[in-house]
C-alpha cells in the first residue's frame, strides 16, 4: 500500500536534559533507548514501534527530519522510482541507518525539509500489550499521549519571486507519494494559489501539513489525545509544569480537531489535539477555507489572527 502513516520525527534540542524531562513528563512518552550517536529515543504508550521521536543535540531548534513508514521494503524502491521520475534525487541508505531500521529512502522536499521512508523498525509493543489488553496502563506521566500523529511544516511562500513551496510538496506528495488532499486554503484573485494543504495516507484528516511562511522550518510535531476533557487536563499539566503556552485548549475549523499549543524548552512547538475529526478517505471532496476565513479555519471559536501561530517557527 505505500506510505502508511508518520514513523518518527528527529529534532533539534538545545538543552538533552530539559528535552528528555519535557517529552518524558510533560508530553508524557516513554524512553526506549539511546541511539549510536547519543539521540534520544522515545515512542507514545498506544505505539508499537520502539520510537517516535528522536531527540538530537544541537546548538538550535528545529527538525532534522521527518520519517514516514511504509508497509513493504519493496515499496521503498518503487517509491524511489516515482520519486526520480518526478525529477526529486534519491538516496537510499542501508539498514542502521536511521536507528533500529532496515533501509532507508531518503530525499528532500521542494521546500527543503528532510524525509526518509522506511518499512521496518523495531518493535517494542504497546504498552498494554496485545492479549486481553487495559484501556489505559498505569503509570502514565504528563498529558499522557498516545502517539506521535502529524507534523505541520512551515514552507517557504513568496509570490512576489514566484515561490510557493506548499503547492510544490502538494504536487510531489499527492503525485509520488500517493497522499490524498483533505482540507486546502486558496488565496489570489481568483482563488486559485494553494497557500494550506493538508494532506493524508490513513483515515484521518491529516498526516502532514503544509503551512505557509517566509521562510521553511518546523511548525509543530502534534501528539493524539482521547478527549476534550484530556486537552484540557494537558493544559493544566503545562501551567503545573511552567510550559509556555502557545494556544490554550480550543478548535480548529480544519480537521475539526480539539487543540492545545506549547513549546518545548528548545522553542519547538508542539501540539496535542483529540478527535479524529472525520473519515477521510481518497473519494472525500476536499475542503476548501477561503482566504478571508483562514483565521476561522485555524481558530474556530475566535476566527481571529494570532501572530506568533505563524511568526514563530524553528
Ligand atoms: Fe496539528
Amino acid at each position: 500500500m505505500g506510505v502508511m502513516r508518520i514513523g518518527h520525527v528527529s529534532l533539534r534540542v538545545m538543552d538533552m536534559d530539559a528535552a528528555i524531562n519535557h517529552y518524558a513528563n510533560v508530553i508524557g512518552l516513554i524512553h526506549t533507548g539511546t541511539g549510536p550517536n547519543g539521540e534520544q529515543l522515545f515512542k507514545g504508550w498506544d505505539e508499537w514501534d520502539k520510537y517516535s521521536i528522536i531527540l538530537t543535540q544541537s546548538d538550535r531548534a528545529g527538525m532534522n527530519h521527518v520519517a514516514y513508514k511504509v508497509e513493504h521494503d519493496a515499496d521503498l524502491d518503487q517509491l524511489s522510482e516515482k520519486l526520480q521520475e518526478y525529477g526529486v534525487k534519491t538516496t537510499m541508505h542501508k539498514a542502521g541507518h536511521l536507528p533500529d531500521c532496515g533501509r532507508a529512502l531518503h530525499f528532500t522536499m521542494p521546500s527543503g525539509h528532510e524525509m526518509y521512508l522506511f518499512a521496518e523498525k523495531d518493535a517494542v509493543g504497546k504498552a498494554v500489550g496485545v492479549r486481553n489488553p487495559a484501556p489505559w496502563p498505569d503509570g502514565l506521566k504528563g498529558t499522557g499521549a498516545h502517539w506521535l500523529d502529524h507534523v505541520a511544516l512551515a514552507c517557504e511562500v513568496n509570490p512576489d519571486k514566484g515561490i510557493n513551496t506548499v503547492a510544490a510538496n502538494h504536487d510531489l506528495f499527492r503525485d509520488a507519494l500517493g497522499f490524498y488532499l483533505s482540507e486546502q486554503v486558496l488565496v489570489g484573485p481568483d482563488a486559485d494559489i494553494r497557500v494550506v494543504a493538508f494532506m493524508f495516507r490513513t483515515t484521518t484528516p491529516h498526516d502532514i501539513a503544509f503551512l505557509p511562511n517566509e521562510k521553511s522550518g518546523l511548525h509543530h510535531i502534534s501528539f493524539f489525545l482521547d478527549s476534550w476533557h484530556d486537552i484540557l487536563k494537558a493544559g493544566d499539566v503545562m501551567a503545573k509544569n511552567n510550559v509556555k503556552i502557545d494556544i490554550p485548549p480550543t478548535r480548529h475549523g480544519i480537521t475539526r480537531g480539539e487543540t492545545i499549543y506549547f513549546f518545548d524548552p528548545s522553542g519547538n512547538r508542539n501540539e496535542t489535539f483529540a478527535g479524529l475529526g472525520y473519515l477521510a478517505q481518497p473519494d472525500m471532496p476536499v475542503i476548501t477555507w477561503d482566504e478571508d476565513q483562514t483565521w476561522r479555519g485555524i481558530f474556530y471559536h475566535t476566527g481571529e489572527a494570532h501572530a506568533p501561530f505563524t511568526e514563530v517557527i524553528t
